[in-house]
């Protein structure tokens, strides 16, 4: 399995009714192609995670890439897991507000974000993405 962290921004902004239609095919699609994740939306700024059989991930997130709603799209960590993270969660969905503070974290979401300094990457990005399981 391998699982794909990117970061991307919106090319407008997504509406709360925009929002759940892309949750609801999301999930019908990665249920469909056994895949897992999280997406996190900041202000017209996604961050998710795809995780699952390395053919459907790289699929899904060709995919993805190619969609005009957004554009900007950096990977920030590619790796190779033998358990997923977030498998209770055909996509999970946090809407994070853009004054909530990212303390003890990079602030993936800035594109502009020197990560070079991040010693162990995909560790922090993953860290930060789980602390979202914790919000109701
Ligand atoms: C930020 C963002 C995240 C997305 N996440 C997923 C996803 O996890 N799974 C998925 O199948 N499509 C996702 N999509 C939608 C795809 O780009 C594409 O529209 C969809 O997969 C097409 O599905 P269809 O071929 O069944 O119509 C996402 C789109 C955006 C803009």
């Amino acid at each position: 399995m391998i699982s794909i962290v990117y970061v991307s921004a919106a090319t407008q902004p997504f509406s709360p009714a925009e929002l759940d239609a892309l949750l609801e095919k999301s999930r019908a699609n990665n249920t469909r192609d056994g895949i897992s994740g999280v997406l996190l939306y900041r202000d017209g700024d996604f961050l998710q995670v795809l995780e699952g059989p390395e053919e459907a991930v790289r699929r899904t997130y060709e995919r993805i890439a190619r969609d005009r709603r957004h554009s900007g799209v950096i990977v920030l960590d590619e790796s190779e897991m033998d358990e997923r993270n977030f498998g209770e969660w055909s996509m999970g969905f946090r809407r994070v507000n853009a004054g909530d503070s990212l303390d003890g974290y990079v602030n993936f979401f800035d594109r502009k974000a020197d990560l070079s300094g991040v010693v162990n990457t995909s560790g922090e990005v993953f860290r930060y993405l789980q602390s979202f399981r914790e919000l109701a």
